[in-house]
């Protein structure tokens, strides 16, 4: 175990991620070019500088902030020093190549773009493009952002996602639109993006991350990392524990769990409530009153917070997640000691927007799928979709535009957050069900009340939650684009271990010539 850092909280600035510009823009979009570097920098007042990887060379990355419907074109360059400084076990899948440089792959989360700019797992680059992986990438790749919602950037590259996002590289992409920006809700200086991630640090300032084995595999010989990592500390925007000094009036905070693994419950200590105004995939209807808002790992609040009645007082984010540490509690202080400019006209409608949700009537399929803890010929836990492996056959195919129904079936241990590339999803139900039964004999009965989405989760996701010992199910309807994607869990560690699948969009009846179109579309 690492030697313990003691860090004071609330002694560092929240910092602001910049927002990038295009190096040229023209009628239908902008073209940007960003590079992964190596640097380092002050993660808290008492730390030395930290080793990171980040995009341009900024942890978290730079934020992209554009309009709906404006394409987007980033050519992502890897400018990474050869070695990878974080621990790579060489026993799981798309690690165990000697690959001698660091590979990488950038996907955008929930964004709706071709599986060419995707950031298909297997489609990785080395060093100015000196190697690629078995699967086609874009160099340039191209996102037409069809929808107005919080996204984010990310390494996806096999075997070592959770290395390359633990290193740094991952940052906000944001985009609006018009019927958004009529609602008047606070914007400018008064919207931040928060990205919450928790890290450890060894006593010179650099990451630790585990590359002993874990307390369950201690007699094997080589490292086993495969276990999900809760770190010591919580960063907001790459800061341990910051502080934010605000006005007495409405803000925005577009809040993302981009933890490795751990899920978080958020609260403010004043005990004033948060008006949700928008999850994964853009706004809800309404906005919900909620006193604590639980997000496991990459899932998005988009949350309106009133200072108006604090003047004078500190409100403190806090993680209440059950077993949280006295670090991990302690989010994000803010001061509302700044006097108040002019006067807050801004608004916080009842009604922000028309949602089109799907039907169960409309779907023509229903998939039931198990999350399923196996052990390794190690002897090592780890957790599979559907009992398969990465490189089994592709079972889960569909043509474009079609709806169905997945039943996701927890008979593991955890929970696990859900995530499937392209494709809305929308919850159904949870509802309990006999695992025991399940797993000796294939009969799947409830023993228990089917519960709707909670109120800030109807609207539609990209990442749902699926407690263990419950059946989720969701519907979703999948398009727009064909192609090869994936659908995982994303605590990382997970992922890295087998725990992601590919799935298959497929133009309608012409299943060959999309193959064909595939192979030799340049
Ligand atoms: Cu956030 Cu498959 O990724
Ligand atoms: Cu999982």
């Amino acid at each position: 175990m690492p030697v313990k850092v003691r860090l004071q909280k609330f002694v560092d600035k929240l910092p602001i991620p910049k927002t990038i510009s295009p190096i040229k823009r023209h009628k239908k979009g902008s073209y940007y070019e960003v590079t992964m570097r190596e640097f380092t920098q002050k993660l808290h007042r008492d730390l030395k500088p930290t080793r990171l990887w980040g995009y341009n060379g900024m942890y978290p990355g730079p934020t992209f902030d554009v309009m709906k419907d404006q394409t987007t074109y980033v050519k992502w360059i890897n400018d990474l020093p050869k070695k990878h400084f974080l621990p790579i076990d060489t026993t799981i899948h798309g690690a165990e190549k000697t690959i001698p440089q660091v590979r990488t792959v950038v996907h955008l989360h929930g964004g709706k773009q071709h599986d060419h700019s995707d950031g298909y797992p297997d489609a990785w680059f080395t060093r100015n493009f000196e190697q690629t992986g078995p699967m086609f990438q874009r160099k340039v790749c191209e996102y037409p952002n069809l929808e107005a919602t919080t996204l984010f950037y990310h390494d996806h590259t096999m075997g070592i996602t959770r290395l390359n996002n633990y290193a740094g590289l991952g940052g906000f992409f944001i985009i609006r639109d018009e019927h958004e920006q009529s609602l008047n809700l606070p914007t400018g200086k008064y919207e931040f993006p928060l990205m919450i991630q928790d890290r450890s640090f060894n006593p010179d300032g650099s990451l630790f991350y585990p590359d002993t084995p874990d307390k369950d595999n201690h007699r094997l010989p080589y490292p086993s990392i495969v276990t999900p990592f809760d770190a010591d500390y919580i960063l907001v925007n790459g800061k341990v524990s910051p502080y934010l000094e605000v006005e007495p009036r409405k803000y925005r905070f577009r809040m993302l769990n981009y933890c490795n693994s751990r899920a978080m419950t958020f609260k403010l200590d004043s005990g004033q409530p948060f008006y949700q105004i928008g999850t994964d995939r853009g706004l809800l209807e309404k906005p919900v009153i909620m006193n604590e808002i639980l997000l496991l790992t990459t899932e998005r609040a988009d949350v309106i917070v009133d200072f108006s009645r604090s003047y004078g007082k500190t409100v403190i984010l806090k993680n209440v997640f059950k077993g949280a540490s006295p670090e991990t509690t302690d989010v994000l202080q803010f001061r509302v000691t700044t006097p108040l400019k002019g006067k807050d006209t801004s608004s916080l409608p009842d009604q922000l927007t028309k949602i089109d949700f799907l039907s169960r009537e409309m779907a023509t399929k229903t998939r039931d799928l198990t999350l399923v803890r196996v052990e390794d010929k190690y002897g090592r836990s780890l957790n599979l979709l559907d009992g398969k492996m990465w490189n089994d056959r592709i079972s889960e195919k569909m043509d474009l535009g079609t709806v169905e129904i997945w039943r996701l079936l927890n008979l593991s241990a955890d929970d696990h957050p859900i995530h499937l590339h392209v494709v809305d999803m929308q919850i159904l139900e949870r509802q309990p069900f006999d695992v025991a039964l399940y797993q000796a004999s294939g009969v799947l009965k409830f023993i228990g009340q089917a519960t709707p989405p909670d109120p800030n989760e109807r609207g539609f996701k990209d990442t749902i939650r699926a407690p263990a010992g419950y059946v989720t199910s969701f519907i979703a309807k999948f398009d727009p684009f064909v192609g090869l994607f994936v659908w995982h869990c994303h605590m990382l560690e997970h992922e890295d271990y087998e725990m992601m699948r590919p799935f298959e969009i497929l133009k309608k009846k012409n299943g060959l010539k999309n193959l064909l179109m595939r192979l030799f579309y340049p």
